[in-house]
């Protein structure tokens, strides 16, 4: 199907453009049937009217999402579940109050008001409340939830500034509202809440362990190879850059992994390969021909930049990108989550 190409309209805030000024001419355009990309602490959101159903079916269209795969509903605040939900399971509040607005994405069953397309036709659906001022004052002024995947051509790496989804859906949006670089960088856990043991669908921004201590109950993580796969998002290539990735996991020391590294990149360089390496800034010498820096390694500093990175290499005209893993602990379990997937080829 077609998407008319239109300029897209891009709002930040400051030089006398107020937070207000801009939550209210993208509310404006949500209530019009129109998509909004905005910032969230994670990654940029693709923005639709959760009860415009053409709003809805137009964000798979210009994304090129496949229809069975569901949408995070936005709200902002938690009263704004009562709009969604069909009732209230066991531990919602509870998670609610302790990482609300955070990085946590709740699975609840869903009522009859959200449009079938929005769930993929499923019984329950995801909410969560972002932590951006920008994120939180545009959903407060549209009054409505908002339907919002990642805002980047589906398979392909998130986005996590304004640059990214201009980069991406220039001209097939309405607007985007620029709240510079995402402070965390990579996507929310989602936590399924209607299993009799909260299940963790896709790792991210809040750690498995912080949940199970806030909840005081056994959390379990839901496989990714599982046949039937659990969260449908699980079954599709993600995170992608076009250049394919090698993904190395660590196994013994850092001495141990830079040698593995400066092994890789010189067969490649051998067999007239172009390689770039996307990593902690004590590789930065090791004779890539393109490298692009994740400070000082830490899974933080991955988080908030490996998206950017895999973008910026990805424009190098490289053969390879190699990155070095990082232990699956904690946010680094997250961060390998999204590599592995990204990766055409894992190092072991
Ligand atoms: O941090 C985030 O979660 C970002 C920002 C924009 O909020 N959003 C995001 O959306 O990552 P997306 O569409 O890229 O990923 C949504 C994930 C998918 O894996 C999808 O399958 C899962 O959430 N999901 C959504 N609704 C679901 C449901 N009812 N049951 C199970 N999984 C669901
Ligand atoms: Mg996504």
């Amino acid at each position: 199907m077609s998407v008319h190409r239109r300029d897209t309209r891009v709002l930040r805030p400051g030089h006398g453009l107020p937070v207000k000024t801009i939550a209210r001419e993208a509310a404006e355009a949500i209530l019009a049937g129109e998509l909004v990309a905005f910032p969230t602490e994670t990654v940029y959101g693709l923005g639709a009217n959760v009860f415009d159903r053409r709003a809805v079916n137009m964000l798979f269209r210009v994304k090129g999402r496949p229809t069975d795969n569901p949408l995070i509903v936005h709200i902002a605040d938690v009263g704004g579940a009562e709009l969604v939900a069909q009732r209230i399971p066991p531990y919602f509040e509870t998670l609610a109050e302790r990482f609300w607005p955070g990085p946590l994405t709740l699975v609840i069953p869903r009522n009859a008001m959200v449009d079938d397309a929005v769930t993929a036709g499923l019984p329950t659906v995801a909410v969560r409340v972002p932590a951006h001022e920008l994120a939180r004052a545009f959903l407060g002024a549209a009054g409505v939830p908002v339907a919002a995947p990642s805002a980047n051509v589906a398979g392909g790496p998130s986005p996590t500034t304004a640059e990214h989804v201009l980069a991406d859906l220039g001209g097939r949006i309405a607007l985007v509202i620029d709240g510079g670089p995402c402070r965390i960088g990579i996507e929310s856990t989602v936590l399924d809440l209607t299993r009799r043991t909260p299940t963790i669908l896709r790792p991210g921004g809040v750690a498995a362990q912080d949940i199970e201590d806030t909840i005081g109950v056994h959390v379990a993580v839901a496989s990714g190879a599982a046949r039937r796969p659990a969260s449908p998002g699980m079954k599709y290539r993600h995170y992608a850059p076009t250049t394919p990735v090698v993904l190395l996991v660590p196994r013994g020391s850092g001495a141990d992994m830079m040698r593995r590294l400066q092994r890789l990149i010189r067969n490649g360089r051998t067999a007239g390969m172009r390689v770039g390496l996307l990593g902690a800034r004590e590789f930065a010498d090791l004779g890539a021909d393109a490298f692009h820096p994740l400070g000082s390694g830490t899974p933080v500093e991955y988080a908030r930049e490996m998206y950017n990175g895999l973008r910026a290499l990805d424009t190098a005209g490289l053969d390879m990108i190699i990155v070095p893993g990082l232990p699956s602990v904690g946010l680094g379990a997250a961060v390998m989550n999204r590599l592995r997937k990204a990766a055409a080829r894992i190092v072991r």
